[in-house]
């Protein structure tokens, strides 16, 4: 029988959850229909899709979707179905279609924006329902869209909170990461690394904000790291691998004092004082383009603010300086798709875009000296869950009573309440539309 609305509500306590969030495949099947499709989710960049035609399939609630530039400029996102059969119209990751879409099975036709254009030996049809059908309505696209500074977000449902009222605050962090282009443009660049682990995508997102681990699990690469570097007088100009490693063994004290931030349905900001990218070297060029586009006083506000991981719960984390993004796409109970994307800030020298590209393939692609540790560590832990005596995750480190009124709230950066945070946006969510 499938779990109720309260059988899935009691998997969720205020301070721990139960393992079945993480390995059950049948959870899985309903988070895909409730959860995914009533949050809203991050499909693209509007930079991947510069010219009318471009698109790029993407999964979102397990629905294949395709992001499509019109021939107005604007973008849609449509069901990559086509609407005869169901073959979808786009069969690679990204391209263009040219002017409109061709089935290749039996070669019906849609418009960009998903309307039908034509179908062969058409008569066939005459006196039929096919019209009034949705098989005659095109390929349908979602009503739920935003394109928020080039970054591009759907829901799939209906109903439920607006772009802006399910985001709030959070977009502060995309604002960052935007503004650090001093012509207020960014480019998907480098490719994106990509990554399957063999964990559930709540561990990953819960990682993210957990700032008590670097010490132990990224020991041996900041151990490495320390013995090349010792011994070099204080002010030697560190090369950019080791000013991006060194951070990650600043210790419990350095990480528990940056602070956190959580926001309503999920969202959070870790390292609201300082993080491991705040001591980066200055770039002067840099500076002197910012001053020219924004004043003084605003590129101030925008260097100074550089948080370690913004997260726009459940499939975006934002690293506004290293300039780079993770994108969370899940694809079973116990297997998770990471995207590691590098941006080039239009107008800023090479340097910024080299910084992306470097902490994306140190710390998070797949044969980087960072994320191995975490890959190994989670799909160990998806064998240990399974062990008995013990059916729950322990979120209680600074558990207070007084969080569960829920808003925004700020944190020592070692708190657990960003993941408490996560799992009750994720209880609100799976439940908000069953009986
Ligand atoms: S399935 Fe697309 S034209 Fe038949
Ligand atoms: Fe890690």
């Amino acid at each position: 029988m499938a779990p109720t609305r309260n059988d899935i509500l009691a998997l969720v306590q205020e301070d721990r959850v139960h393992r079945d969030l993480y390995l059950s495949e049948e959870l899985f099947r309903l988070e895909q229909r409730h959860f995914f499709a009533n949050t809203w989710n991050f499909v693209g960049h509007a930079s991947q899709v510069p010219n009318p035609g471009d698109y790029v399939a993407v999964e979102i609630a397990g629905q294949p979707l395709l992001m499509v530039r019109q021939p107005d400029a604007s973008i849609r996102v449509l069901n990559n179905r086509c609407a005869h059969k169901g073959m979808p119209l786009a069969t690679d990751a990204c391209g263009s279609t040219g002017k409109f879409f061709r089935c290749p099975y039996h070669a019906w036709t849609y418009k960009l924006d998903g309307s039908p254009l034509a179908i062969p030996i058409k008569n066939g049809y005459e006196g039929t329902r096919l019209k009034e059908c949705a098989s005659g309505q095109g390929m349908g696209a979602l009503a739920n869209v935003e394109v928020y500074r080039d970054f591009v977000f759907a829901k799939v449902n209906e109903g439920g909170p607006d772009f802006r009222s399910y985001f709030g605050d959070v977009l502060g962090a995309i604002d960052n990461l935007v503004d650090r282009s001093p012509t207020g443009k960014l480019k998907v660049e480098g490719g994106i690394l990509r990554n399957v682990i063999h964990c559930n995508w709540k561990m990953y997102l819960e990682n993210i904000n957990d700032t008590v681990h670097p010490q132990s699990a990224h020991e041996s690469a900041t151990a490495a790291a320390n013995i090349l570097w010792q011994g070099k007088p204080v002010d030697e100009p560190k090369p950019m691998a080791m000013e991006q490693i060194l951070p990650f063994g600043a210790g419990y004290d350095f990480f528990d004092r940056m602070g956190g931030r959580v926001y309503p349905n999920g969202h959070s900001m870790l390292g609201v004082n300082f993080s491991i990218h705040s001591g980066y070297a200055q770039v002067p060029e840099y500076e002197a383009a910012l001053v020219a586009a924004h004043g003084a006083e605003r590129t101030a506000e925008i260097l100074q603010r550089s948080p370690q991981n913004s997260v726009c719960f459940p499939s975006l984390s934002v690293k506004s300086s290293p300039q780079a993004i993770r994108v969370i796409r899940p694809l079973a109970a116990e297997r998770t798709l990471i995207e590691a994307w590098s941006f080039r800030a239009e107008g800023a020298p090479d340097v910024l875009f080299e910084r992306s590209m470097t902490y994306n393939r140190l710390v998070f692609s797949p044969m980087s000296v960072v994320a191995h540790d975490d890959v190994h560590l989670f799909e160990s832990i998806q064998e240990g869950l399974k062990a008995g005596r013990n059916e729950w995750i322990s979120l209680h480190r600074d558990f207070d009573p007084a969080e569960l009124e829920g808003g925004t709230r700020e944190v020592n950066g070692t708190s657990e309440l960003l993941m408490r945070n996560q799992f009750r946006a994720w209880a609100q969510y799976m439940t908000a539309d069953m009986a």
